[in-house]
């Protein structure tokens, strides 16, 4: 139980309570900001994201090894300030779209520090990534493989004659996660399989313009043992000697104060190092590793405002966002804390309910908040990663903005959503002139 004077891991870094009780976040009055902003908003403390990614290049700078090349993966956070954040920071950014592509190149990442992924890429993407020259191409089947050759043939290189590519193995580990963030494991949608990598590296190596510079492998998301990144090294390591190895992401966060607190960043880092040692990985393969979770996952938290409480068999508190911000309870049953804004420590037991038309629009099953009222403004802690980047307009409801907090500043990074937007794409009102 969170007390009125100590806050839970989950929230930013040197997030506190103020003297009257109310939470700060990057130095910002969270009342204050729910006024100014409206709520639901995402609030990142902007120090957080730089702090964190500075721990995993620290990390990596302290090894043996040349270089660990810290790789956002930015489906978690795909907003540009976000972006352009981690690019000062000299991170590399993994993109698994098209249109996430696009936003690592408008953020200003140079292209040779992009890493493409997809499982489906279309002939369109692949042109893009060919054409812009990222870092690494990772390729996962050999449709894929097929396709590449033939826009290659075809003069989708222009005048760069090659292109680096990565191989993407499923190692068979099974990190103990969600299911549906589980994907290393044998029977799984990305990736070649081991018994077909040999052949993959192969064809790989056969194709011209392209230079097979090494492997990679994501064995699953919020993960809290590292052991399992001892097991995904060691197969890699079954299959060769490379340039580049590349971990993937996957390192778990708090979402909670009573959940088991993850490793540390450091520790994290230790681990793939001397996992990859233990493999017996020569020291001039250039790692590659891709947080998204764990660098921005505790950066932000949400702001909501309540607006019905309701008692039958339990106490209902209703706030005015809830899945279209925030679909991970309702996709992965996850848990997170609520906590009034200016009344921690509360002890009523409630539910946290979204405002959607789904009985399963739940945010906290089992919240205890402080005797909470229409017009309390409720706090969600551990909201900066897949919350804005999953965000949907179900039941026409604008997404939130996004609000960027540092040294008791607040800007505006993301807007909010109007309700203009929402038929901006729509043909028939466009064409009526609505
Ligand atoms: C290929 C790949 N790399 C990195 C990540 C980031 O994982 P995490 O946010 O758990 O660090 C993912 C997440 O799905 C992924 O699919």
């Amino acid at each position: 139980m969170v007390s009125s004077t100590t806050l839970s891991r989950a929230f930013p870094l040197s997030s506190r309570l103020d003297e009257r009780g109310r939470l700060e976040v990057g130095g910002c009055d969270t009342i204050e900001l729910a006024r100014e902003f409206g709520t639901p908003a995402y609030v990142v403390a902007e120090e957080d994201l730089t702090s964190r990614a500075r721990a995993f290049l620290d990390a990596g700078r302290d090894s043996a090894r040349e270089e660990l090349q810290v790789v956002f993966a930015s489906k978690a956070f795909p907003c540009t300030a976000v972006l352009e954040c981690f690019a000062r920071e000299g991170l590399w950014c993994d993109v698994a779209s098209g249109g996430e592509l696009h936003l690592a190149l408008n953020a200003g990442f140079a292209p040779e520090r992009i890493v493409m992924h997809g499982n489906a890429k279309s002939e369109t993407e692949l042109r893009m990534a060919l054409g812009r020259g990222v870092g690494q191409l990772v390729l996962d089947n050999f449709d894929e493989i097929e396709r590449i050759e033939r826009l290659i043939g075809e003069g989708a290189l222009g005048a760069r004659g090659r292109q680096s590519v990565l191989v993407r193995v499923t190692p068979d580990v099974r990190g103990e996660t969600h299911e549906k963030i589980s994907t290393g494991q044998a029977d799984s949608k990305f990736g070649f399989a081991m018994a077909d990598a040999p052949e993959a590296i192969a064809r790989a190596r056969s194709v011209e313009g392209l230079e097979l510079e090494g492997l990679h492998a994501h064995i699953g998301s919020q993960l809290l043992s590292l052991e399992p990144f001892r097991r995904a090294a060691a197969e890699l390591a079954s299959l060769g000697d490379f340039a580049v190895l590349d971990l993937g992401g996957g390192l778990g966060v708090s979402y909670t104060q009573e959940q088991p607190a993850p490793p540390s960043i450091e520790e994290y880092v230790g681990a793939i190092l001397d996992a990859v040692a233990e493999a017996g990985i020569a020291a001039q393969t250039r790692l590659m590793i891709e947080p998204g979770r764990s660098l921005c996952a505790n950066a932000a938290v949400t702001l909501y405002t309540v607006e019905s409480v309701k008692q039958n068999v339990s106490r209902w508190v209703a706030v005015d966002g809830g899945m279209s911000d925030n679909m991970r309870p309702m996709l992965y049953g996850s848990v997170y804390e609520a906590h009034v804004a200016d009344r921690f420590g509360g002890r009523t037991p409630c539910v946290l309910a979204g405002k959607h038309c789904e009985s399963g629009d739940v945010i906290v099953r089992a919240a205890q908040l402080d005797d909470p009222r229409a017009g309390d403004v409720i706090v969600t802690p551990a909201t900066g990663a897949y919350g804005y980047a999953m965000a949907n307009n179900y039941n026409g409801v604008p997404r939130p903005p996004v609000i960027f907090c540092r040294d008791g500043e607040a800007r505006v990074v993301v807007r909010r959503e109007s309700l203009e937007e929402l038929t901006a794409r729509d043909v028939s009102s466009v064409e009526a002139g609505r």
